[in-house]
C-alpha cells in the first residue's frame, strides 16, 4: 500500500493519500480551447499522492515511476517550462501559491503507475488533481473541484508551457463512475451521461508516443484564435468558434485562408457531436455513435490533420471487427490512444483479434484494454 511505501520512505505516515484518474474523450476533439463541448469520461487508471506537512519549509517530492526524488524550487525565481513530471508539482504549487493559498513545507509520493504517459490518456491530469485533493485535505482547505480544475490548467499552460483547454483537469477533478460527462467548456457545466452496459469503450494504444506535440498543439489553438478574429469582422459578437454557425462559417469563407478555413470547419462541426453522441447513447443507438465517432476522427484526419498513420490503422483494423461499433483517435492526437465503442459480450474477442491484426500491419506493439468511467479526484485510505 502506498501509505507503507511513503513510510518506508520518508519515515512518517502520510496524512492525506488522494488519487485521480485519467481519462478518454469519447468525442469533441480540439473544441474545448474554442468554448465548446466534450464528452470526456474520467477511466478506472488513477495516479495516487500521498503527503505529509515537513518541519522545514521544502517540497520534497518522490515519483515512483521515474524512481527520482526531486527538491523543488516553488518559492524564488521561476525556471523555464519543462514537460518533466515534477514541473507539474512545481506547477501547482506556485499556481496555488499566486492564488493566495499558501503551501507550506511537504512530503510526496507519486504512483503513477495506472496511467501510461504520453499516451494521451492524460496521466498529467491525473497527477494535478491527485497533488490537488492530496494537498487540500493535508492543509486542510475545502475541496472545490472546478475551482482546483482551473488552477491545474493554469499550472499546466505556465509551467509546462502547453497551452492545453480545460476539458482533462475537469474530467479528472468531476468523473463519476459509470458515467461520461458532457461538458460545456464554457460554462463549466457538466451533465452525466450513463454509458449503457451493453456497450463498453476499448482504449488502444498505438504503441506510439506523441512527437512534436506541443508545438502542433499549440499551432492549432492559435490558427483557431486567428480564425475568429477574421469571422469577426463579419460577425463582431462571435467570442469563439463554438458560436460560429455553419453558415456563418460559410459567409466567412473569403476571409480565411484554405487551411484556417478547414482547422475552423472542423471545429464548427465536431461541436454538435457530443451532444448528438449523447443522445445516441441514451437511445441505445449504437451504430449512431459508431458513425458520430468515425466521422470525428476522419474529420481530425483530413482537416484538423493531427492524426497518424498508426491511429488511422488501428480504427481501421477496429472498424473491420463484427463487434465494433465505431472507432477514433482520442486526446491531442499525433500518436498516443484511440477507442473503439464495442459491444460488451464480445470485449474479450474483439482484443484477441483486432490487436494481432494491428500489430502485423504495423510491426508496432500494441496495448489493448477495455475502462469504466469511474470517479474524479477522492481520498483514499491509508
Ligand atoms: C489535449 C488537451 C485538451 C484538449 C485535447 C484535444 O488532451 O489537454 O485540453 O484540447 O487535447 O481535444
Amino acid at each position: 500500500m502506498i501509505g507503507e511505501r511513503f513510510r518506508r520512505y520518508f519515515g512518517v505516515w502520510p496524512l492525506a493519500i488522494a488519487s485521480a484518474p485519467g481519462r478518454v474523450n469519447l468525442i469533441g476533439e480540439h473544441t474545448d480551447y474554442n468554448d465548446g463541448f466534450v464528452l470526456p469520461m474520467a477511466i478506472d487508471r488513477r495516479v495516487t499522492v500521498a503527503a505529509a506537512p515537513r518541519v522545514d519549509d521544502q517540497i520534497v517530492a518522490f515519483s515512483e515511476e521515474f524512481n527520482e526524488q526531486k527538491k523543488l524550487p516553488v518559492r524564488g525565481a521561476t525556471s523555464a517550462p519543462s514537460r518533466a513530471w515534477d514541473a507539474y508539482v512545481t506547477g501547482l504549487c506556485r499556481t496555488l501559491e499566486a492564488s493566495g493559498i499558501r503551501v507550506p513545507g511537504m512530503s510526496l509520493l507519486i504512483s503513477g503507475q495506472g496511467v501510461p504517459t504520453g499516451a494521451g490518456l492524460s496521466s498529467s491530469a491525473a497527477l494535478l488533481m491527485a497533488l490537488a485533493r492530496a494537498l487540500s485535505s493535508a492543509m486542510r482547505i475545502g475541496w472545490e473541484p472546478l475551482k482546483m480544475a482551473r488552477l491545474a490548467q493554469r499550472a499546466e499552460n505556465d509551467f509546462v508551457g502547453v497551452h492545453s483547454g480545460i476539458m482533462d483537469p475537469v474530467a479528472s477533478a468531476a468523473g463519476r463512475s459509470g458515467n461520461a460527462m458532457l461538458l460545456d467548456c464554457r460554462s463549466l457545466e457538466v451533465t452525466y451521461v450513463s454509458v449503457p452496459s451493453d456497450v463498453t469503450i476499448v482504449v488502444m494504444d498505438t504503441g506510439m508516443r506523441r512527437a512534436l506535440s506541443e508545438t502542433e498543439y499549440n499551432d492549432r489553438r492559435a490558427t483557431c484564435d486567428a480564425a475568429i478574429r477574421q469571422i469577426r469582422l463579419i460577425a463582431p459578437d462571435v467570442r469563439a468558434l463554438r458560436d460560429v454557425s455553419p453558415s456563418l462559417l460559410e459567409s466567412a469563407v473569403p476571409l480565411l485562408p484554405a487551411t484556417m478555413y478547414l482547422r475552423a470547419k472542423h471545429v464548427v462541426e465536431e461541436n454538435a457531436r457530443p451532444k448528438a453522441l449523447a443522445l445516441a447513447l441514451a437511445a441505445g443507438d449504437f451504430d449512431a455513435a459508431g458513425r458520430l465517432m468515425n466521422a470525428s476522427h476522419a474529420s481530425l484526419r483530413e482537416r484538423y490533420e493531427v492524426s497518424s498513420i498508426h491511429l488511422d490503422i488501428i480504427c481501421d483494423v477496429a472498424r473491420d471487427h463484427f463487434a465494433c461499433h465505431g472507432a477514433r483517435m482520442t486526446g491531442a492526437g499525433f500518436g498516443g490512444c484511440a477507442i473503439a465503442l464495442v459491444r460488451t459480450k464480445d470485449v474479450d474477442q474483439f482484443i484477441r483479434q483486432v490487436q494481432p491484426q494491428y500489430e502485423a500491419r504495423t510491426y508496432q506493439r500494441a496495448t489493448f484494454f477495455a475502462v469504466k468511467g469511474d470517479d474524479g479526484a477522492r481520498l483514499e485510505a491509508s
